[in-house]
């Protein structure tokens, strides 16, 4: 499963950059606002940092609009992934830009019909929000089950990423169901990290360690 980080903090990404386990980047407007840098700026200085997607997202609600953005979102660099709403304009988009080879990741996903459009458009990445299902009651994850099964009957390429993960959890279900990629805050990846009985250990080897006075470099 790739693990991809939803920010356009770029400090951040760096930071998980560095541990080699990073393969791509999600950002939307909210995050790219909260950057509070120019957004073409802060995309190219992203996609230098890793190497996997990243990706853009348009804001226009119109496919011809769309695709002018998309045209100014694809030259920042090459693993510019244009991300694009799940609407009938978005989902046009989308089939035009994969017919020529341009990576897309359909957003706003939140039923398996509409994963099913968008695999049909071509989509190389579909987000369904589990999160935001969550919030409203809803298990989030039973989409996921379900978007896998149906793009297994039918072999879709089509990547399933997780997106609007809130926890641990969530990336663990995702990795049970067989999801392709999750996209998750970084608090959530470093989280993944951690366990209080590796803190627990590693005080307990040091502690045993040190009464022997020696030292390997
Ligand atoms: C995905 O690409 C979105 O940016 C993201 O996961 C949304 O998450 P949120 O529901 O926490 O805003």
């Amino acid at each position: 499963m790739k693990f991809f980080v939803d920010t356009a903090d770029t400090a951040e990404i760096a930071d998980l950059a560095a541990t080699g386990l990073l393969d791509g980047v999600t950002t939307n407007p909210t995050l790219s606002a909260k950057a509070g840098k120019d957004f073409i700026e802060v995309t190219r200085e992203i996609c230098a940092l890793v190497d996997g997607p990243v990706s853009a997202e348009v804001v226009a609600l119109d496919h011809a609009t769309m695709m002018r953005e998309a045209e100014v979102l694809r030259k920042i660099a090459d693993n510019v992934c244009i991300k694009v709403p799940l609407t009938i304009d978005g989902l046009k988009t989308c089939k035009a830009l994969t017919s020529e080879g341009t990576q897309v990741n359909v957003t706003l996903c939140f039923s398996a019909n509409q994963a099913l459009l968008a695999a049909k458009a071509g989509a190389t990445f579909i987000s369904p929000f589990v999160g935001r299902h969550d919030d409203n009651g809803f298990d989030g994850m039973y989409l996921i089950r379900d978007i896998r099964l149906i793009y297994d009957n039918y072999a879709f390429e089509t990547q399933i990423l997780v997106a609007s993960i809130r926890h641990g959890v969530h990336v663990l279900e995702s990795a049970r169901i067989g999801a392709d990629v999750i996209t998750a805050p970084p608090a959530v990846i470093k989280g993944l990290f951690k366990h209080v009985l590796t803190d627990k250990g590693i005080e307990g080897f040091l502690a045993d360690w040190a009464k022997t006075g020696q030292s390997i470099v």
